[in-house]
């Protein structure tokens, strides 16, 4: 990278308090890229932005140049047949616990008539993730080839990978150099982190689902309504009209979490094999949003009509059938799930010490006995245990009793069990109420649209 000015220069009008302008943001992100900036450098420059933060104008500046640091995804102006003919859409979540939206999301709107190229993450601390979840299918390969890819979101609709190292790669740099300086909780570092990996996808439209709760990754409500907020005024600066949904993660969004139980849980939601509930609902909202930014619905009940429609006539559950054979997996997984996916040897109720009703999780601590399983990694190296998890969790206001446990624990061993079971009855408050007596958080917490300039 050619700087104009020393880049320690720009480092330095950071650290007090200045605002860069945009070159100086793309060259300091093109160093970053190229490794002409120095890790201290980085390092430097990251705790100059987490402290003294960035303004608007700032924010998208360094998201673009994210985004534009590595390959962009085209999926128009390449010629005769080869344009995708409906609009390319994604969704990305803040994560949380039981948090599957991705997996039935993707092939729903592909069968509603969008194109879904996404690119998604693996489990960070309590929270699980997709490519984990994924990861549960034999066969299903995570890293197909480029021409692999573009023709399964062409053919299928929806192709659900890894990050390519071409994507964003700056972000890459920066993320593992933010993870040991302490910058991770910084707005703006945060936004461009995110957006800067979704929108060099392509995309025409996407929607966040930033999660608040117990178990989510920003620890306020006040905190992660301004993330939503920020992305999505900075995604639609930066020219991809984007709707952030605040959604609550006070306890986990499905009935389980972990890898095949998960899989189980949406292969039994795009085949009907369950109505209603939290995840559905949310993820109908979620999809119902891209429909309307995708311009394959007029209106919001027209948007859920034709989402209702596609997954009541098994459509989508064909799309995640195409999506999972075209990687790799097995043909018939919607078919005969139990063949495939892989089951823990030990399997057992969880009760609480007393009966009553549930009236608050730790969500985060839920999550993190699925990571004490071996369903989520301690360090990046660990290899997961795909087949360990909860089911059956009891949601807030339920009654639970010698009848009715708090959930049910897949585990290697019954040590495993054991120490879940311990944890679970730590994270899960059961008290005297009467029914009814239990406020209820609200699913949907706000909606926040914004269309690009
Ligand atoms: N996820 C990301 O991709 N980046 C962040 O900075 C935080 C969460």
């Amino acid at each position: 990278m050619t700087f104009r000015a020393l880049p320690q220069e720009l480092i330095r009008a950071k650290r007090d308090g200045q605002a860069l302008s945009p070159e100086a943001i793309g060259e300091l992100v093109g160093g970053i890229a190229d490794g002409s900036l120095s890790d201290a450098q980085v390092g430097a420059l990251a705790m100059a932005i987490f402290l003294n933060g960035m303004n608007a104008a700032e924010t998208v500046a360094l998201t673009e140049a994210v985004r534009d640091s590595g390959e962009v995804l085209a999926w128009r102006g390449l010629g005769e047949g080869l344009d995708l003919p409906g609009p390319v859409l994604d969704k990305h979540s803040t994560g949380g616990v039981g948090d599957l939206v991705s997996l039935v999301l993707g092939p729903w709107i592909a069968a509603c008539g969008g194109y879904v190229p996404m690119v998604s993450g693996r489990g960070l601390g309590h929270t699980g993730g997709t490519l984990d979840k994924l990861e549960a299918i034999p066969g299903y390969d995570i890293a197909p080839s480029r021409d692999r890819f573009r023709a399964l979101v062409r053919e299928a609709g929806v192709a659900i990978v890894g990050q390519t190292a071409e994507l964003a790669p700056a972000d890459r740099r920066l993320y593992a150099i933010r993870d040991v300086t302490a910058t991770v909780e910084s707005l703006p570092l945060i936004v461009s982190s995110i957006l800067g990996k979704k929108l060099a996808c392509g995309l025409d439209a996407l929607v966040m689902d930033v999660k608040t709760g117990s178990g989510a990754f920003m620890p306020t409500l006040e905190k992660s309504r301004e993330l939503a907020q920020t992305i999505a005024e900075v995604a639609s600066r930066a020219g991809t009209p984007t709707t952030a949904l605040l959604t609550d993660m006070s306890q986990p969004l499905a009935p389980c979490a972990g890898n095949a139980v998960e899989v189980r849980e949406a292969i039994d939601l795009l085949l009907c094999n369950k109505r209603g509930g939290r995840l559905l609902e949310v993820t109908r909202t979620l999809a119902a949003e891209l429909l309307l930014a995708g311009r394959l619905a007029r209106d919001h009940e027209g948007a859920l009509a034709l989402l209702d429609e596609r997954l009541a006539s098994g459509a989508a559950a064909e799309r995640f059938a195409r999506m999972v054979a075209g990687l790799g997996g097995p043909a018939d997984l919607l078919e005969r799930p139990e063949r495939h996916l892989p089951r823990a040897p030990v399997v057992r109720p969880v009760h609480a010490a007393r009966g009553g009703r549930v009236t608050r999780m730790d969500t985060r601590a839920v999550g993190l006995a699925v990571v004490t399983l071996g369903g989520g990694r301690r360090a990046p190296s660990d290899a997961i245990d795909h087949s360990v998890g909860l089911t059956g969790i009891a949601a807030l206001g339920d009654a639970v009793d010698g009848e009715r446990p708090l959930a049910w624990v897949h585990a290697a061993s019954e040590a495993d069990a054991e120490r879940a079971a311990s944890q679970l009855r730590e994270a899960i408050e059961v008290n005297d109420v009467a029914p009814g007596g239990v406020v209820l958080p609200t699913l949907i917490q706000d909606v926040i649209r914004r269309e690009a300039p």
